[in-house]
């Protein structure tokens, strides 16, 4: 055991062969005391080492349930809070880079919501006509502002179970970060999209009259995930044009006019799921993340099935991609010398609060 952890900066200049090989061996010799948990979006150099790979309500099952010492979570900062949150305080939960965040998850912050609720209640009384429902693609703090509001958290399999839960105890909902999956569900569940508006969070009142907020069925954070927004309706109709009998999958947190034009639309395991199960030769366009994308085409071009990108443009989620082959085997070497780095470790009272919110959502999921 080392007295301090070995620095970073050696390994920046490793090639990823040689990574492989280290990352090998120190699995080897780390043995159950690790669990490798990589999300659907990581690149195939990282993705090869996870003992299990999942979308983030999976990955937050299987944290809760591993026994490892160390959870190492190749994915971004959320869902390794998630693992931290809900597994036993003598697990630690790591994240391989500190910047891998999710843009999507920063465009709320306690602050903001704090003051929506405080605005809101201008118009309404929040905590008994708003359950707060916020996406897991978001900060620990805001989990916990749900946890103590009556909240819960969802994802983009339970979205629908999540509001049917939300809609059971209010009458409304204040929905974030991400406006396209809170409408995308509302409107699947009947909901107009007059009853559906939209929180600019940098306008006072989030931009709306005391009437558009009272008739509000859902409220929608004006987020959106700038990898999702790159596919267009026009990417769809090229697409149709050219291969009439082709399907097109989404991952919901695409705009309403994408998911519209879309036979499918799910989660990341959802868009795996119905992919593996059809028929052998059918022909896909994919709305999601393209390391997911190559992979499903990769995996299934043996059973003649044509998996295309929806858009033209190369769109990777920028901070899925930070986790690095030079970063796990960093992340592996120092817990082989008994260095924890790059802990993620959410604070108890947060965590409590959060917790709520969490266990709330895992007991409506599917
Ligand atoms: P999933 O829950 O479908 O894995 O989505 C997470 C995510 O960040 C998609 O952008
Ligand atoms: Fe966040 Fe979008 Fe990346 Fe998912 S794909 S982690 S929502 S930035």
């Amino acid at each position: 055991m080392s007295a301090t952890a070995i620095a970073l900066q050696p390994y920046v200049k490793l090639d990823d062969a040689e990574c492989e090989a280290r990352i090998v061996a120190a699995r080897e010799q780390l043995g159950d005391r690790v669990v490798i948990l990589g999300h659907h979006y990581q690149r195939e150099e990282v993705f090869r080492h996870a003992d299990y790979s999942g979308d983030s309500l999976k990955l937050s099952r299987l944290a809760a349930s591993s026994n490892a010492e160390f959870i190492v979570f190749c994915g971004v900062h959320f869902m390794a809070e998630v693992a931290d949150i809900l597994s036993r305080p003598d697990q630690v939960s790591i994240l391989p880079d500190m910047a891998a965040g999710c843009s999507m998850a920063d465009m709320a912050n306690l602050a903001k919501v704090e003051r929506a609720w405080r605005e809101l209640s201008e118009v309404l009384d929040p905590d008994e006509q708003i359950t707060p429902v916020t996406y897991i693609n978001s900060a620990a703090d805001l989990k916990a502002f749900c946890g103590r509001h009556g909240g819960i958290v969802c994802t983009s399999t339970n979205a629908r179970h999540v509001l049917e839960w939300a809609f059971g105890r209010r009458e409304k909902v204040l929905f974030f970060p991400d406006q396209h999956l809170g409408r995308n569900t509302g409107y699947g569940m009947g909901i107009p999209l007059e009853e559906m508006v939209e929180w600019d969070f940098d306008q006072p009142m989030g931009g709306l009259t005391p009437e558009q907020i009272r008739k509000a069925r859902i409220i929608l954070w004006k987020g959106f995930c700038s990898v999702h927004q790159m596919f267009r309706p026009e990417h769809i109709d090229a697409f149709r044009a050219k291969y009439p009998e082709g399907k097109v999958i989404s991952h919901p947190e695409c705009s309403f006019e994408v998911c519209r034009k879309s036979d499918y639309v799910g989660s990341t395991e959802y868009i795996i799921r119905t992919i593996a199960e059809s028929a052998p030769g059918t022909r896909w366009l994919v709305g999601t993340e393209l390391n997911l994308v190559n992979r499903l085409h990769e995996r299934h071009k043996a059973e003649g099935k044509q998996v295309h990108f929806m858009s033209p443009m190369v769109c990777m989620c920028s901070t899925m991609f930070r986790i690095d082959p030079q970063h796990l085997a960093w992340t592996l070497e120092n817990l082989v010398e008994g260095q924890v780095v790059n802990r993620i470790q959410v604070p108890e009272a947060e965590a409590e609060q959060a917790r709520i919110a969490l266990e709330r959502m895992l007991e409506v999921s599917p």
